[in-house]
């Protein structure tokens, strides 16, 4: 898989004491990509119970790329199941921890889509009477939420580029007094060449979905001023930060996006026909996309690809496991799922453009 050889990235930054201040977390340090910090967790880890298995416990709705880079280093995925929801199947959860027990290092817990997981204050029960760290995956939601749940997971990996203009860029934060910013990013592998190439693909994607936009939707300012020159941004931890250190109050951002979500209702009879929306919790769930689940017919990559052609940055669900898809009945909504754009900078003229483009998708359709 090209991914697994890529997974390579060291810290690119060290905190400095002003962001601790800032977002008063105990510590954090920066990564390239949320895999990268994953995987200098799960070593820090495992270095820490010498000679361990280095088995890890994930949702199994969870994107193979973040799997596979895991697997190529050493470590032993194994899933448990969250239901059409993405909520956690508890009893099937607790038995997998009891049928593995030492030898697992950890348990991811995910906020899909933005959507606050329930029961998490049971799972992070149940892994506490194992022995086993839970680690939240908060690549959905806003750098540097903290859900009011009772989870207190001492460990959470954010991807900043899924949720801010950013190219490049995530963070693992810990809690408590325990984990040692030195021990962690300690004996770290150099970064060997594999950057390049993700900047050649951030280009080009980031390219053609500027075409995209610009051919029908408005662009945001931020991402007008990083195509401008991408390359600048590249690997220059101080500027990327910067740039969204200025937006970083991340109220303002879960409100827009709560906001963007009620607008996404607005149009929900433009969706009934094709698709039904997923059931997020006004003031509750912090949406990182507008996910529909398509009704039985609907073929994802179509409904995207042909929202996409007017204009709408459409795309299909995560690209989960072959082994997970596989044990999935075909009519499964895992195998039906378009995310639509809910990003903290779209604006109203955005809205009226989807709208036009919603209303020309359903023409096409009669
Ligand atoms: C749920 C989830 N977790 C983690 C990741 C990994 O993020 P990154 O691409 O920054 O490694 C992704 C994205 O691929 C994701 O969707």
């Amino acid at each position: 898989m090209t991914s697994a050889r890529l997974v390579t990235g060291s810290p690119v930054f060290k905190p400095e004491r002003a962001l601790f201040d800032r977002f008063d977390f105990g510590r954090h340090a920066v990564f390239s990509y949320a895999r990268h910090g994953f995987i200098q967790l799960f070593r820090y880890l495992r270095a820490r119970r010498d000679g361990h298995p280095g088995r890890l416990l994930f949702p199994n709705y969870m994107c193979h790329e973040v799997t596979g880079a895991l697997r190529n280093c050493g470590f032993e995925i194994d899933f448990y199941p969250v239901d059409e929801n993405f909520d956690i199947q508890v009893p099937e959860l607790g038995a997998k921890l009891s049928d593995s027990g030492r030898d697992l290092l950890a348990c991811v817990v995910f906020q899909p889509y933005g959507h606050v997981g329930r029961d998490l204050d049971e799972v992070q029960k149940l892994c506490d009477g194992q022995g086993v760290q839970v680690v939240e995956d908060c690549a959905h939601v806003p750098f540097p939420h903290v859900l009011e749940s009772g989870l207190r997971p001492r460990w959470r990996v954010y991807t900043l580029r899924k949720t801010y203009p950013l190219p490049y860029g995530a963070a693992v934060t810990w809690a408590g007094s325990a984990g040692r910013f030195e021990d962690f990013s300690a004996g770290l592998p150099a970064n060997r060449g594999g950057a390049l190439r993700f900047l050649l693909r951030w280009v080009l994607r980031e390219q053609i979905k500027r075409a995209v936009l610009a051919s029908s939707i408005p662009v945001t300012r931020k991402y007008v001023d990083l195509s401008l020159d991408p390359l600048k941004e590249f690997d220059r931890p101080s500027r990327l930060l910067s740039a969204f250190l200025a937006r970083s109050d991340v109220e303002t951002v879960v409100q827009s996006r709560r906001r963007n979500l009620d607008a996404y209702r607005k149009l929900a009879p433009l969706f009934a026909r094709w698709a039904q929306p997923f059931g997020f919790a006004p003031g509750v769930d912090i949406p990182y996309q507008y996910l529909l689940v398509l009704r039985q017919g609907f073929r994802p990559e179509e409904v995207a690809g042909g929202l996409l052609k007017l204009g709408v940055p459409a795309v299909t669900g995560l690209a989960i496991e072959d082994q997970v898809l596989m044990s999935l009945p075909p009519e499964h909504a895992f195998r039906r799922l378009v995310a639509l754009p809910i990003h903290q900078d779209l604006s109203s003229s955005h809205f009226e453009k989807i709208e036009e483009a919603l209303n020309v998708f359903n023409a096409d359709l009669a």
